[in-house]
């Protein structure tokens, strides 16, 4: 065999190979038209369901997609690791046209209820210098942790590094600049305590 078959063979079996493990690592899960591509360290529970569109992207180099069971991805959704974690618990839903992008890491408890149009993004662009574009000055990645049992209304925004309490409620439209305490119902831009949950107990 001539030395230029020699190294184009070797070539086609090494691009063969990296071919091979890389599908090895990732695995597609589609359901109701929506599909999940994770890394193999990615987990999503049973009785997770992904309606039309949804998609949940993890990559090996980029952070991880963990979501917990009995869990509700309406159409349209996008979640990204964007270089952190995303870790969603157990019995969640989260509404149609929201958008979830790792970064600094994004945790979400159990029972978390979100409306539609949500935006979670855990990172900020750097912007002190004016020398310098933004676009070069580099991002700032925190994380953004939810709590268990919260309720988030449509057209909420949360900003990175902030951290929601269990039980808290995000009034539709608010965009969640500052630690939320716990059983807080927040509310406006910049968000704010609108009033604390009491427990008048249940009536149904
Ligand atoms: C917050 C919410 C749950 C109402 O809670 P509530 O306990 O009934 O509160 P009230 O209606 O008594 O309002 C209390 C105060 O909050 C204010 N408020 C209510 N909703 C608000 C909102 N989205 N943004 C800013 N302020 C709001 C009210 O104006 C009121 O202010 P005031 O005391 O100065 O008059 C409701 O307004 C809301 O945003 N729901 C989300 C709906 C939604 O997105 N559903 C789909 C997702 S599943």
């Amino acid at each position: 065999m001539s030395t230029l078959h020699k190294v184009a063979s070797s070539f086609v079996l090494r691009v063969l190979l990296v071919l091979s493990s890389a599908f090895r690592r990732y695995r597609s899960v589609a359901e109701n038209g929506g599909r999940a591509i994770l890394h193999k360290h990615g987990r999503i529970g049973p009785r997770v369901a992904l309606q039309c569109r949804a998609l949940i992207a993890s990559h090996r180099h980029c952070g991880t997609i963990w979501i917990g069971r009995g869990y509700l991805l309406r159409s349209d959704i996008l979640i990204i690791t964007g270089g952190g974690d995303v870790r969603i618990g157990e019995n969640c839903s989260i509404g149609s046209f929201s958008f979830i992008q790792g970064n600094g890491g994004i945790e979400v408890g159990d029972n978390v209820r979100i409306g539609s149009h949500f935006k979670a993004i855990a990172a900020n662009h750097r912007f002190e210098s004016l020398s310098l574009p933004i676009a070069k000055q580099g991002i700032i990645s925190v994380g953004i942790r939810i709590g268990s049992d919260c309720w988030i209304g449509a057209g909420v925004t949360v900003l990175d590094g902030v951290r929601i309490g269990t039980g808290a409620v995000l009034a539709a439209g608010a965009v969640i600049t500052r630690d939320v305490p716990e059983h807080a119902v927040v509310g406006g831009i910049p968000a704010r305590v609108l009033k604390i949950r009491c427990d008048y107990g249940h009536q149904s």
